[in-house]
């Protein structure tokens, strides 16, 4: 079975006994919920903590740890305006809404200049950009340091589909699946993504289909709407003996480039060999080059990332070919492919019409046009 990232599989869960009682609360926001419960079981590893100033400088600045490691994206804790205040040693409470989470050691307290991590981060510091807007909100000044995270995942969403790291890695094994490929994803299914999973599924034992379903922006489809669609497209067009489903509860954070290759690392840890990445990956707008998250990954060897990148190019159906291709493998024009931005499939559902099968599956669209009639 592959190695962590970092060679040991964290695991900082605690019972809730071990909660200190009469110490300091500090708020999560939802990103840092997020990360805390991917901290916590591991799937952040080696992280053991929010990061401290010399990690996050390094991360910021050249894409490691301060140790060498391969790191992308910054994973912080900020400090919020109602928040008392705390001193390096303390440890605190960490409390999202009403409910207590999991706790911090406090090891580092700094300042960060946000727009200067959101140009090096998410390569441009554009408020329209919705990872710019949440640093906006920021106070810049970040506390770094070990965590210890509660298992609450009876309270949350999709529970029978909510495995972690350690729990992949027992399915991959009592599968047989020596080499697995993930996919990430925020939006619902659609033929291309179908056409990746199979394609890659030529080559490897097993596919694990990874919904990203931490926070997303607010005019992103919704997990729920989203898991519906894989579990009724599963049934009916995916091998089960080939396929799983669980869920990735981490914080979108649309930086393109950068979050590609904190996408795969993190399949790495949940034990996955393979990892897709097609046009555009983990991007917004047009912030970002059609393949500059495939590119990225020529910054690292490929022991440093160990996982596999599978670079595909923009798919689609082709009406000329008959069937789902890309430019590699068809030699027809724009005319003949279907091709469809996710903004007017929103238009076209909003019209109340049916997105075409070339697009998308007709279980799928009549899921997603029943999401929009509600
Ligand atoms: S993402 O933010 O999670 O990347 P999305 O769910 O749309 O967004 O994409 C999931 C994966 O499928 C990403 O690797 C993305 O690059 C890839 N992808 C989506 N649509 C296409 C397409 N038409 N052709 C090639 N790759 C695609």
């Amino acid at each position: 079975m592959i190695q962590p990232h970092g060679g040991k599989l964290v695991n900082k869960i605690i019972s809730e006994d071990r909660i200190p009682k009469n110490v300091t609360v500090l708020t999560l926001n939802e990103r840092e919920k997020n990360d805390l419960e991917m901290i916590g079981c591991g799937a952040m590893s080696p992280l053991e903590g929010f990061m401290t100033g010399s990690d996050y400088n390094s991360v910021v600045e050249k894409m490691r740890l301060e140790n060498g490691i391969v790191w992308t994206l910054p994973v912080v804790f900020s400090l919020k305006e109602d928040d008392p205040q705390v001193a390096v040693g303390d440890t605190v409470v960490l409390r999202y809404q009403d409910e207590i989470r999991g706790m911090m050691e406090v090891e580092d307290i700094f300042k960060a200049d946000l727009m200067h991590e959101a140009r090096e981060t998410l390569l441009t510091d554009d408020e329209h950009h919705p990872g710019v807007q949440y640093l906006k909100e920021l106070s810049g000044s970040y506390i770094g340091g070990k965590i210890n995270a509660l298992d609450l995942r009876d309270e949350e969403p999709f529970r029978d589909h909510r495995l972690i790291p350690e729990e992949t890695r027992i399915l991959f094994n009592k599968k047989g699946w020596k080499s697995i490929v993930a996919f990430q994803t925020r939006n619902p299914i659609h033929r291309a993504h179908e056409y990746l999973q199979k394609v890659s599924l030529e080559m490897v034992d097993g596919l694990l289909i990874h919904p990203l379903v931490g926070a997303t922006k607010a005019d992103d489809i919704p997990a729920d709407v989203r898991m519906k669609c894989y579990e009724t497209i599963l049934e009916k067009y995916y091998p089960s003996d080939r396929t799983a489903l669980s869920v990735f509860p981490a914080a979108m954070r649309y930086a393109g480039p950068r979050e590609a290759v904190f996408h795969a690392i993190l399949r790495k840890n949940y034990g996955c060999t393979h990892f897709i990445v097609g046009r555009d990956h983990a991007g917004v707008g047009d912030y970002y080059g059609t393949y500059d998250a495939q590119v990225i990954f020529d910054n690292f060897t490929p022991e440093e990332i160990d996982i596999i990148p599978l670079k595909f190019e923009h798919a689609f159906y082709c009406n000329a070919c008959d069937g789902m291709a890309t430019a590699r493998t068809c030699p027809h024009t724009g005319a003949d492919r279907v091709f469809l931005s996710g903004k007017k499939v929103r238009a076209m559902l909003n019209d109340g019409i049916l997105p075409p099968p070339e697009f998308t599956r007709p279980e799928i669209a009549q899921i997603l046009m029943d999401a929009v009639a509600k």
